[in-house]
C-alpha cells in the first residue's frame, strides 16, 4: 500500500473513533464508530445505536451505509472502511455488516479495524469470501 493510501486509512480510522463518540450504547456500553470513504471522495460515518429491544440495535457500519445511500443515492461505491471502538477491544465488522457492506463495496477495498494485534487492515474480499448473492435467471 502506498504511503498516501496508508495515511488516508489512518485518517479514516480517526474519523471512525470520532464517530464512536456519538454511539448510543447504554446496554452493552460498547461504543463503535465506522467511517466509509466513497469513490466520489466523500466520507460518511456512523455509530452504533442500541435499543431496549436488543435485537433492534443497529451497528455502526450499517448506520454508516444507510447514511451514505440516503445522502448520496443508490449508486455509491465504498472504497475504504474503518471501524473503531472506544473500549480498546477488537472490533472487526460483524457478519451482518459484512453482508450489507458487500452490496456497495469494491472487492479489494481495505477494511481497517481494531484487532487483538492492534490495527489490522484486510481486503474486503478476505473478510467475506462467500457472501450471499442472488443471480436469478
Ligand atoms: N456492533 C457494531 O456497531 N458493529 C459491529 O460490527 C459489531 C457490533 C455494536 C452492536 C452493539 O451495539 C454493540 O456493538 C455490542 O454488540
Amino acid at each position: 500500500m502506498t504511503d498516501q493510501k496508508q495515511a488516508g486509512l489512518e485518517q479514516l480510522f480517526q474519523l471512525a473513533e470520532q464517530a464512536a463518540q456519538n454511539s448510543y450504547a447504554p446496554y452493552s456500553k460498547f461504543r463503535v464508530g465506522a467511517a466509509l470513504r466513497l469513490t466520489n471522495g466523500e466520507i460518511v460515518t456512523g455509530s452504533n445505536v442500541e435499543n431496549v429491544s436488543y435485537g433492534l440495535t443497529i451497528c455502526a457500519e450499517r448506520a454508516a451505509v444507510v447514511r451514505a445511500v440516503s445522502q448520496f443515492g443508490p449508486g455509491i461505491r465504498i472504497e475504504a472502511v474503518a471501524v473503531a471502538n472506544l473500549n480498546g477491544l477488537p472490533s472487526p465488522p460483524c457478519g451482518a455488516c459484512r453482508q450489507v457492506l458487500a452490496e456497495f463495496i469494491e472487492a479489494d477495498a481495505p477494511v481497517v479495524f481494531a484487532s487483538a494485534q492492534g490495527k489490522l487492515t484486510m481486503a474486503f474480499s478476505a473478510l467475506l469470501p462467500l457472501g450471499f448473492e442472488m443471480k436469478l435467471q
